[in-house]
């Protein structure tokens, strides 16, 4: 990979210039609060922003949060993670209300060596993830104004063809950050030639969104485990009944070719819990999968495939997780989110936890993060890889 790194950047010397990093800290916020739920994405971009400030680099962090369109609504504000990463980094982080407007510009000029600022919610300006090329050229030419180099650490983002991660490297001189190359270092290690056997765990909602990686996987991995809300659809197209669970009716008979193609490599739930309601406090009890009563709404994997999941994963030299196995946040359906994040820290395999909510739920149960070889913090950047799909922000570093 052609790529040039952040070791490249500081042995030019970067002590009085101002660097431009893109990070992701797009972190997931109390509804009701708004407190910052999970730093895990603030924290894994802190080797790189010390090491810049370290080396006396005047650092111009920017960021998306959440999916505000296009302009600017205080709920997707990054003041409080401006905060949060002033305390993790251990020094004042200088906040600017906007992001390339005045107090954008006042900001950055004000910085003094080994400085940090954060600039306000990338996607508070419609040119960021514009479609037409001009009108994120124009951003980006607006955010290139703040560094004299610039680096993509925002691994979360890369799939994303935004000015911040596609066009602002097109005008500056380009490296990856920390993160980023260690993201790309590990996944690679899985799209190589993984040690076998290979077995991956897919859940969260939706098969459409997980689709494209599943065709991608099923010829590499020897053992592929489907659970959480998604596995409905996959049980349907095997005739079974879901009661009123999560179901992608227009997606049954895709599941059912991918079942039919997958020489018995996919592995479903054979008992799930089955709740009253979607609801913390809802009745509920473990049914077999294909016995879901017509009014039960399916929100966990059952004790029995979390057992038959564990014998599969049992042995694995490598594993891949992306998704929870049912409704984690609920305590009464963690358990087998809990029971296949166990299963898969003790494993004596290279293990990778794609990011998003997989990457969550670890630090929510309170599993000890270092138990696994990788946690991703790129939920869909990290399925986009092991797609084989060309990364926009990847590409931009290259060239
Ligand atoms: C993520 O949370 O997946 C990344 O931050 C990218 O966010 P996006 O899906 O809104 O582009
Ligand atoms: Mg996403």
């Amino acid at each position: 990979m052609s790529i040039r790194t952040l070791d490249d950047l500081l042995a030019e010397g970067v002590s009085g210039r101002r660097v431009l990093v893109r990070a992701d800290l797009n972190v997931p916020l109390d509804k009701q609060t708004g407190d910052i739920t999970d730093d895990g994405r603030i924290r894994a971009v802190l080797p790189t922003l010390s090491a810049l400030t370290g080396a006396g680099a005047k650092v111009v962090v920017c960021s998306h949060l959440g999916r505000p369109k296009g302009t600017p609504d205080p709920k997707f504000s990054l003041g409080p993670v401006a905060g949060r990463l002033g305390e993790l980094l251990g020094t004042r982080v200088h906040f600017a209300t906007d992001t390339v407007g005045e107090s954008a510009r006042s900001t950055v000029d004000a910085l003094a060596d080994g400085e940090v600022a954060l600039l306000e919610n990338l996607r508070f300006n419609a040119g960021e993830t514009s479609k037409d090329d001009a009108e994120r050229g124009a951003f980006a030419d607006q955010l290139a104004a703040f560094g004299d180099a610039y680096v993509d650490d925002a691994f979360g983002a890369v799939h994303r063809k935004h000015a911040s991660v596609h066009d602002v490297p097109a005008r500056l001189p380009h490296v990856a950050g920390r993160l980023v190359l260690r993201e790309v270092e590990v996944l690679s290690r899985l799209t190589g030639e993984p040690e076998r056997p290979y077995v991956v765990v897919l859940g969260g909602s939706k098969v459409s969104d997980k689709l494209a990686v599943i065709e991608a996987l099923l010829p590499t991995v020897d053992r592929l485990l489907i659970g959480g809300g998604m596995c409905f659809t996959f049980l349907k197209a095997q005739g079974h009944e879901v009661g009123s669970s999560l179901l992608e009716e227009e997606m049954v008979e895709t599941c059912r070719n991918l079942l039919e193609r997958s020489e018995g490599k996919i592995m479903l739930p054979v008992d799930v819990v089955a709740a009253d309601a979607f609801a913390p406090d809802a009745a509920h009890d473990t049914v077999p999968a294909d016995g879901i009563p017509s009014k039960r709404v399916g929100l966990d994997i059952g004790p029995e495939t979390v057992a038959g999941f564990a014998a599969a994963l049992k042995g694995a030299r490598t594993i891949f997780w992306n998704g929870p196995m049912g409704v984690f946040e609920m305590p009464a359906f963690a358990h087998g989110t809990r029971g296949i994040a166990e299963t898969i820290a003790k494993a004596d395999a290279f293990t990778v936890v794609g990011g998003g909510d997989s990457a969550a739920a670890v630090r929510a149960l309170g599993l000890d993060e270092s138990s696994f070889g990788h946690i991703s913090t790129g939920g869909g950047a990290s399925l986009e890889y092991l797609e084989g799909k060309t990364l926009p922000g990847i590409a931009a570093l290259e060239n």
